[in-house]
């Protein structure tokens, strides 16, 4: 098979867990990819106890992947907006394609670097931007391509969710159950990102910008996180018979799109207010299909790690493909619809 070969950018929770995924399943991964998906170098800021290291390339400077001739692909896992922006940038001018987990990035930043992307000719997956383990970006693109979309609501923060199903089922502390988090790995290097609602605005948007074909605009997001609520709050719902949930909300209205991130109360029998722990879940729907539901882990090492490696393997088949078959990478696409109207609420 024809390789193609990858840069890793950060060995932090999702960089380890894509290497030891990359490895175990070698051989399925380069049959789906049509292509020897060959790791050419790993960028680390110091090794990681949970990667056999002896096999890597490693070089601690990370723009090193950029300029590597011998790289096509660039994996940006370091995270952060502003060495992560330069560094994604860098790369596309060199011609490299890009998969990255960065949803702050793109939120923030996506408008600039898809159209760097589309003046080089080069893809930018990200996948593992929004929920984690689920294919959701791939089942907006292709899966509902043939629909309207009217409507979405999840719950798109593992952390937040963790923390509520906690306080919930044990009693136990806000505070006490984020440090959890934050030692499992799904936490944001800046837990208020997770617990005001900032993560899931970043990945709302993502989510809107793919659904109705608007521009990304985060700074239009109301967002309100989980951090007020306290174990009473979780006591009196229940009594109620309600789940809080903290859920990302984008709908069509009247005159454009609305865009929110804050706690609801849900009945506990809907299939929502079962979501638990790390899960997350995303309820799309489509004029055609009705109301779809997409459920699986939100955060931690291997289920980012499984959406990083799928955009990998959609990258490479299109690298590789023998161009008379070659089905081209959806990407990013930004209709010219209206309705780019996003309200204030
Ligand atoms: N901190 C994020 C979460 C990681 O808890 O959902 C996955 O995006």
């Amino acid at each position: 098979l024809k390789p193609v070969r990858i840069g890793i950018c950060g060995l932090g929770t999702v960089g380890s867990g894509t290497v030891n995924v990359l490895a175990r399943n070698q051989r399925v991964i380069n049959a789906r990819a049509g292509s020897d998906i060959i790791v050419e170098q790993v960028a680390a800021r110091r090794d990681n106890p949970q990667v056999d290291m002896t096999s890597l390339n490693v070089t601690r400077d990370i723009f090193e992947v950029a300029k590597n001739p011998n790289v096509d692909v660039v994996v940006e896992l370091i995270g952060g907006i502003s060495v992560a922006r330069e560094l994604i940038l860098e790369a596309i001018n060199n011609g490299k394609h890009i998969v990255t987990a960065n949803k702050a990035l793109i939120a923030e930043h996506g408008n600039e670097i898809f159209a760097a992307a589309d003046a080089k000719g080069v893809t930018v997956a990200f996948e593992a931007a929004v929920a984690g383990g689920i294919p959701i970006i791939k089942s907006i693109r292709e899966g509902l391509s043939a629909n309207r979309i009217e409507w979405l609501a999840g719950i798109i923060n593992g952390t937040g969710n963790f923390i509520l199903t906690e306080m919930r089922d044990k009693g136990r502390q806000f505070d006490e159950v984020l440090a959890e988090a934050q030692e499992l790995g799904y936490a944001e290097a800046d837990p208020t990102f997770d617990v005001e609602g900032i993560d899931a605005a970043h990945k709302l948007v993502i989510l809107a910008s793919m659904s109705f074909g608007i521009p990304l605009q985060f700074e239009k997001v109301f967002t309100e996180g989980i951090s007020k609520i306290e174990p009473v709050d979780v006591a009196y719902a229940d009594e109620l018979g309600y789940r809080i949930k903290h859920l990302g909300i984008a709908r069509r209205v009247k005159d454009g799109i609305e865009l929110r991130v804050h706690p609801t109360l849900i009945p506990e029998k809907r299939q929502l207010a079962n979501v638990d722990g790390v899960m997350n879940a995303i309820m799309v729907k489509g004029d055609a299909v009705g109301p779809t539901m997409y459920y699986g882990a939100g955060a931690g090492a291997e289920p980012t790690a499984s959406s990083v490696i799928a955009d990998i393997v959609d990258v490479a088949r299109t690298l590789t493909a023998d161009p008379e078959h070659r089905v081209p990478y959806l990407g990013f696409q930004q209709s010219s619809l209206s309705d780019s109207n996003i309200l204030p609420i």
